[in-house]
């Protein structure tokens, strides 16, 4: 047990299999995937990852179980910028666990990688995911337009940011 309501710690390759099925539930294919996956292409999906440098994090609640994975993707120290990406545990969805990983992973970023910006996409019909990223203070930056095909329908994708400036106020 521990005090914080979630911690992190490095993505490991046993994770891959408690992601491989948050890949597959049925809200996932239509919030961030698209078809099922095997796990053979989760594998391979992390090892890409991992060969592109994204900052992989596992995230556990309370009790050191296993809740969610949450990553710094496009890190471009350049721009000191990158982009963001998280995907929780079907059972841990709607109890404020986004919110904590996302202010963890935020400080992270801006006061340690030290960067300036970090942004992400959001499908417009996700409203979870779009109502948190507003509420914790991610500015929507633009709408690309029929971006994404659900179900036989086209919809928006959002472009939200925020800066360190913002985020350290
Ligand atoms: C999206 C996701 C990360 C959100 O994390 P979460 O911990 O489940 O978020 P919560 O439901 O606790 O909601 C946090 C806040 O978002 C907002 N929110 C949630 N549902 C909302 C809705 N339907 N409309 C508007 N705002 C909403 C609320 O402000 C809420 O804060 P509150 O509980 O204090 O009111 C998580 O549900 C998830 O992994 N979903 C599947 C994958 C996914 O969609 N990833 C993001 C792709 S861009």
């Amino acid at each position: 047990m521990n005090n914080k309501p979630i911690s992190f710690r490095a993505f490991e390759t046993k994770d891959i299999r408690e992601l491989h099925r948050w890949f597959n539930d049925p809200v996932s294919l239509q919030t961030v995937g698209r078809t099922p996956l095997t796990y053979e292409e989760t594998v391979t999906h992390v090892e890409q990852k991992r060969q592109n440098g994204d900052l992989l994090l596992s995230i556990e609640d309370k009790d050191c179980e296993l809740v969610g994975w949450i990553f710094l993707q496009n890190i471009e120290y350049g721009h000191g910028r990158a982009s963001l990406g998280i995907l929780l545990a079907p059972e841990s969805r709607g109890q404020g666990v986004g919110k904590y990983a996302i202010e963890e992973i935020l400080n992270i970023g801006f006061n340690q990688l030290r960067l300036n910006k970090i942004y992400l996409t959001t499908r417009g019909k996700n409203e979870q995911a779009y109502g948190l990223y507003k509420k914790i203070g991610f500015v929507k930056e633009g709408e690309l337009r029929n971006h994404t095909y659900i179900d036989g329908k086209y919809y928006d994708t959002y472009f939200m940011g925020l800066l360190a400036s913002e985020w350290n106020k």
